[in-house]
């Protein structure tokens, strides 16, 4: 399974890439508008970072998102166009398909829209956990039906796992074969770390230090 940090922050993305274990990142307007910057400047200084960067478009009408979407991909080459799961933005996915540009649908949030969305030819496809579970759904219960109908079809639409809120979401995720996990900083800095890895390391060091010293 793929990760990818959801974030809008190019110093967290440079952290996480420094551990060898970034494979993209996903943005959309609420991170960017919380960290407050130029979105051009951070799309494309995390372009440097990862392979894979998700630029949401603004636009709600297929035309205004083609132009906004074929601005970004103009960008850089790392740039996948995030369009939201309307039928504008199926229109939309449609047209980038046809001229090879990436995307990602957003904002899934039912296995009729994932199938949507696949047949449109988007890349990528967001179902959204956290908000389902927030809601008093079953957020997991959404990636495992996804990835059943995948498997019984042959859509190359790859099923990335956004809103996650938690560690074992991931799990879960990676446990369902899901192809993409994004994750919050918070949660992606929980993941090295073990309370029994640092005991032992403490252990480790104390006992060196007696036959060094
Ligand atoms: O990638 C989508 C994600 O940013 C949504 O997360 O926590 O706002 O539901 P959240």
């Amino acid at each position: 399974m793929k990760l990818f940090l959801d974030t809008a922050n190019v110093d967290q993305v440079r952290e996480v890439a420094s551990w060898g274990v970034l494979d993209g990142v996903t943005t959309n307007p609420s991170l960017v508008m919380k960290e407050g910057k130029d979105f051009r400047a951070t799309v494309l200084a995390m372009c440097e970072l990862a392979p894979n960067v998700s630029a949401q478009v603004t636009a709600t009408d297929a035309e205004g998102m083609i132009k906004q979407g074929e601005e970004y991909s103009s960008w850089h080459k790392n740039i996948v166009v995030k369009v939201p799961m309307t039928t504008e933005g199926l229109k939309a996915v449609k047209h980038f398909a046809q001229k090879k540009i990436r995307t990602n649908v957003t904002l899934v949030f039912s296995v009729p829209q994932a199938i949507l969305a696949a047949k449109a030819g988007a890349s990528i496809i967001s179902p959204f956990i956290g908000r389902l579970d927030d809601a008093g759904e079953e957020g997991m219960a959404l990636i495992a039906e996804i990835m059943e109908v995948w498997s019984h079809s042959d859509f190359r639409t790859e099923v990335l796992v956004a809103s996650t809120r938690h560690p074992r979401h991931i799990v879960d995720a990676a446990r369902i074969g899901a192809h993409i996990c994004t994750i919050p900083y918070d949660v992606f800095a929980k993941l090295p770390k073990h309370p029994l890895t640092d005991i032992g390391l403490k252990k480790f060091q104390d006992d060196w230090k007696k036959v060094a010293g």
